[in-house]
C-alpha cells in the first residue's frame, strides 16, 4: 500500500467533533423525503431545547437528534444498524454512534440508552410525531397556542396517530423519571423554535 493510501485511511478512521453543517449534509445525503427532513429538524430542535434546560452541550444533543435516522430512507430494513456503520465511517465520536443507535432499543437495537441525552432521545423521538399529528387537527394547525393538553386529549385513542408508540413514550418517561405532561410541554416548546420550519406554524 502507498503511503498516500494509508494517510487516507488514518483520515477516515480518526475521529472529530462534527458540526451542524456537516450533520445535516450527511443527513440529505442519505435522505430526501419531506416528511423525514422535517421530522429531523424537530427531534433536533427538542434535543436542544432540553440541553438548554438542563444546562447540557445544545450543539451537540442537537446534532445527535438532528442524524438520529439517518439509515432511515435509504436502509429501512437495518433501522438503527446501518447509521453507526454510517457514522463511524464518517469519523463520528462513539458517544454520537452509541446514542444514534440506543434511540431504537427494544425495537430494533439492542443499544439501551444510559445517559440523560440517550434518555431524552428515545423518550421524545416518537413524541414529536403526536405532537405534529395533534397539531394538525387544530383549527389554527399551529403549535404555537397548542398546550399539552391537545396532545395528552389523544393518548388514549389508537386510531389517532395510529404509528405512535405511546408505550415508548412512557419508557421514556420512566426512563427520565419526569412527569408525562412536563415531557409533552418540553416537547412543544422546543418544537416551535422551528414551527416555520417543520410547517406548524399555522394558518397565514
Ligand atoms: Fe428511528
Ligand atoms: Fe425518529
Amino acid at each position: 500500500m502507498c503511503l498516500d493510501a494509508q494517510v487516507n485511511i488514518l483520515l477516515v478512521m480518526e475521529t472529530h467533533t462534527p458540526t451542524r453543517q456537516e450533520a445535516f449534509e450527511l443527513f440529505c445525503r442519505y435522505n430526501s423525503n419531506e416528511s423525514l427532513i422535517k421530522h429531523a429538524l424537530a427531534v433536533e430542535a427538542v434535543m436542544r431545547h432540553m440541553a438548554r434546560k438542563h444546562g447540557e452541550e445544545e450543539e451537540k444533543w442537537g446534532i445527535i437528534g438532528l442524524v438520529h435516522d439517518l439509515d432511515w430512507e435509504r436502509f429501512p430494513d437495518e433501522h438503527c444498524r446501518k447509521s453507526p456503520e454510517l457514522l463511524r465511517e464518517a469519523g463520528w465520536p462513539d458517544e454520537y454512534v452509541h446514542a444514534v443507535a440506543s434511540h431504537g432499543w427494544g425495537i430494533c437495537s439492542d443499544v439501551e440508552p444510559v445517559s440523560v441525552l440517550e434518555k431524552t432521545l428515545y423518550a421524545v423521538d416518537e413524541l414529536t410525531g403526536l405532537v405534529v399529528t395533534s397539531a394538525l387537527v387544530r383549527p389554527s394547525k399551529s403549535i404555537m397556542d397548542m398546550e399539552a393538553g391537545s396532545v395528552k386529549k389523544k393518548w388514549k385513542d389508537k386510531r389517532f396517530a395510529a404509528g405512535v408508540n405511546r408505550e415508548v413514550i412512557e419508557k421514556g418517561a420512566a426512563l427520565l423519571g419526569v412527569d408525562l405532561t412536563q415531557l409533552i410541554t418540553d416537547t412543544i416548546l422546543g418544537m416551535r423554535t422551528v414551527a416555520r420550519e417543520i410547517g406548524l406554524e399555522g394558518n397565514p
